[in-house]
């Protein structure tokens, strides 16, 4: 039996849904039945009418899922796919941080893990950083964990003091300002379309700064022949499948180490045994899932 019948006779049999991040291998894209940027995901999940979910993404994502859907099995086929950065916050630093400055409101990117999320007063994705931040109301913020991140957000926000944490994701840290130009010297027509997460010297070069969600949808409104797209190569896949016609150049190749420990095999495994089922601290979680619940609601926009 192909592989394909296989996957799709399993998730009948078994009433389950495959959701995959956008950087997914592509043969896992393509058996998904949804792929999407981080705060998609964590509202598809919620949507889904079914009890059993297998999630292909890194370990933050997956908690997120479990905290906010705690009616549903979430399985995780690999839970050795992690996102280095979200354990970036060191819990006692954090702690005396809120001690020290009571009335500074923490907003923690969800690349963060459920204890940093549990101390946290709102999470965002890249899709809403903006937003999120502009909608507390106190005038000091800590944003962790992604100073690139949080450098980004402070362009937009005049009216708060803003402290950042010195988290960073080194797939998209290694995108360097000389691959971006070495690319725009061979298209020089090119548009640059970059993830938050960058050095902030590549997102001066940008002409858009986008959620992977984001960058699919300028590249589908966009007339440019060439796009330097910068972040986690495999984004490529979808790119070219629902948004053909153009070249896609990636900067610096990056890669996410993490998002490839999940492949077909072990998806598969999964799909048969209706296992790893995530699980979270219930204590943590009842703490952590209001943060998560508030980022849901504020929505998309910057
Ligand atoms: P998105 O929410 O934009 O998909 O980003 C998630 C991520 O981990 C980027 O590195
Ligand atoms: Fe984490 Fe970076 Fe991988 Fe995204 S690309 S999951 S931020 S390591």
């Amino acid at each position: 039996m192909a592989l394909k019948d296989k996957i799709e006779e399993l998730k009948e049999k078994n009433h389950a849904v495959i959701v995959a991040h956008n950087y997914q291998i592509g043969a896992i894209q393509d058996i998904a039945d949804y792929v999407g940027d981080s705060f998609g995901l964590a509202k598809k999940v919620a949507e889904l009418d079914v009890s059993n979910v297998i999630f292909c993404g890194v370990d933050f994502m997956v908690d997120s899922a479990v905290i906010l859907n705690p009616d549903k099995d979430i399985i995780h086929p690999e839970p050795k796919a992690t996102c280095p950065m979200a354990k970036m916050v060191d819990q006692e630093e954090l702690e005396r941080y809120r001690k020290e400055n009571p009335d500074t409101s923490v907003v923690s990117y969800v690349n963060t893990n459920v204890e940093t999320k549990a101390k946290s007063d709102i999470c965002c994705t890249s899709s809403n950083a903006v937003k999120v931040v502009k909608s507390v109301d106190s005038t000091k913020v800590l944003f962790l964990p992604d100073r690139n991140l949080g450098d980004y957000i402070k362009r937009f926000v005049e009216d708060k003091e803003i402290d950042i944490w010195e988290g960073f994701c080194g797939t998209h840290d290694n995108i360097k300002p000389s691959h971006v130009k070495d690319l725009l010297k061979k298209f020089p027509e090119a548009e640059v379309v970059v993830h938050p997460e960058c050095d902030p010297k590549v997102v001066d070069m940008a002409d858009h700064v986008e959620s992977t969600a984001g960058i699919l949808k300028r590249a589908k409104q966009s007339r440019a022949k060439h796009m330097i797209i910068g972040t986690e190569r495999e984004m490529g896949h979808r790119l070219k499948k629902e948004a053909p016609g153009k070249e896609y150049h990636f900067p610096g190749n990056p890669v996410c180490q993490n998002m490839k420990k999940i492949t077909m095999e072990k998806m598969i495994h999964s799909l048969e045994n209706l296992e790893p089922v995530i699980k979270v601290d219930e204590n943590i979680a009842i703490k952590a899932k209001k943060p998560l619940q508030r980022m849901v609601e504020i929505g998309r926009g910057k």
